[in-house]
């Protein structure tokens, strides 16, 4: 018995590009994990030794479990009176500026308890898992101040205690003004940086830093920065929400501080996105939130092709500007609205969300990685991009259990 377990009689996507193949297929393949790492990968009969639990697939296709890189899974309420809203004409900035936005969903999480935050999130989740997430980031950033923007972290922090799965938390505390400093962001952007962070990271409870940057509704370019220079003296690292709604230089601000990842960039310019390929910061795209307020200004994905970008694409879950609790979906709506190929799609919520959290350990099948699996009942593996609310997830291996 040299493995803990193997899965036989399956077909798998590793995700490790081999001859011509993006999606290296092996089909009739084999997969064996030991200690909760894969241990051994390739075709059944070349399978070595035994295992203590042998499961048969009967076809089924396993993937490396799907990794959703952008989150805002905790919070309070909902925005379906926003949505009506912007039905009769208003747009998700206007509303915004007249402090609802962002906004009204902090006044429900400050209201919120831990425990609270907690019940509500479990739902969403359990969406996301069950279409096979092994991994999610989740950010804060409806508190935007100390105590909520912990509660948040710490509601996020007990969900893997509740469900199998693994779990990564970002600091978004620079994601809008709060009232009670209106009118004084750039003082905002320094307690930020000066006050919470310092707290949340002596606290040990983010894993990475985010921040909005936008000249109309989040901070600047200096701002950002203040925040960013925090996370690197907190020897943390930092994502960005860049070039959302216009071309605010957000790319280029992230790559120049290693950024792991640059969000939205519908409005990247050619020099941001050769920035960031130089820097190694993944582009994350975020289908679900383009389509739900209507964005019309598509990211450049023949720039960022032509540049060697690392693309990864995730839900934003979240419930002003994409209420989706699901990772299928985005898969379908890369592919249809951006015009990403299966590949491109599949390796951004697998191998280039994993390097978008900065998690070397997982994204492909690979011997040594986390035994992270997702089984599907599928011909093909096109076919996770194809369908339409329709989820075909069969299981979740997590930790090799
Ligand atoms: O990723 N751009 C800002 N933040 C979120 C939206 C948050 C909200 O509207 O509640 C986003 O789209
Ligand atoms: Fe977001």
């Amino acid at each position: 018995m040299i493995f803990d377990r193997v899965w036989l009689d399956a077909h798998l996507c590793t995700m490790v590009s081999r001859e011509g193949d993006p999606l290296g297929v092996i089909e009739d393949g084999a997969i064996a994990a030991k200690d909760g790492r894969i241990a051994w990968v390739g075709p059944r009969a070349d399978l070595p030794g035994g295992a203590e639990i042998t499961t048969r697939c009967d076809g089924a296709w396993i993937l490396p479990g799907l990794i959703d890189c952008h989150t805002h899974l905790i919070f309070a309420g909902d925005r379906a009176r926003e949505f009506e809203m912007r039905l009769e004409g208003a747009s998700y900035e206007a509303i915004a500026k007249a402090g609802g936005g962002i906004l009204s969903t902090v006044r429900a999480t400050r209201d919120a308890t831990e425990d609270a935050l907690v019940q509500a999130a479990l739902p969403r989740l359990d969406q996301l898992l069950a279409e096979g997430v092994t991994t999610i980031e989740v950010k804060s950033g409806y508190g935007l101040d100390l105590p909520t923007e912990a509660r948040m972290l710490r509601a996020a922090r007990r969900l893997p205690g509740l469900r199998q799965l693994s779990l990564q938390t970002s600091l978004l505390a620079a994601h809008a003004t709060p009232p009670e400093f209106a009118g004084r962001t750039a003082e905002f952007a320094r307690h930020v940086a000066e006050d919470i962070l310092p707290a949340i990271a002596a606290e040990g409870l983010a894993d990475a830093v985010d921040a909005f940057t936008d000249s109309a509704i989040g901070f600047t370019a200096e701002q950002t920065a203040w925040v960013f220079d925090a996370a690197q003296r907190a020897g943390l690292p930092v994502k960005l929400h860049a070039d959302q709604l216009r071309d605010d230089g957000g790319c280029a601000l992230a790559a120049g501080y290693g950024a792991l990842s640059a969000d939205h960039i519908e409005y990247a310019s050619p020099d941001g996105i050769a920035a960031m390929a130089q820097a190694g910061t993944v582009g994350v795209l975020l289908p679900g939130a383009f389509y739900f307020i209507r964005e019309t200004h598509f990211p450049d994905i023949a720039t960022m092709r032509a540049a060697g970008l690392r693309i990864a694409l995730a839900t934003d879950l979240n419930p002003g500007s994409c209420p989706a609790p699901s990772l299928l979906l985005m898969l379908n709506m890369g592919c249809t609205l951006f015009r990403l190929t299966v590949a491109e799609a599949l390796a951004g919520v697998t191998r280039n969300a994993a390097a978008a959290l900065g998690l070397a350990d997982r994204g492909t099948l690979t011997p040594g990685l986390r035994c992270d699996l997702a089984l599907y009942g599928i011909s093909r593996p096109a076919e996770l991009c194809y369908w339409i609310g329709r989820n075909p997830c069969l299981g979740r291996v997590v930790g090799g259990a």
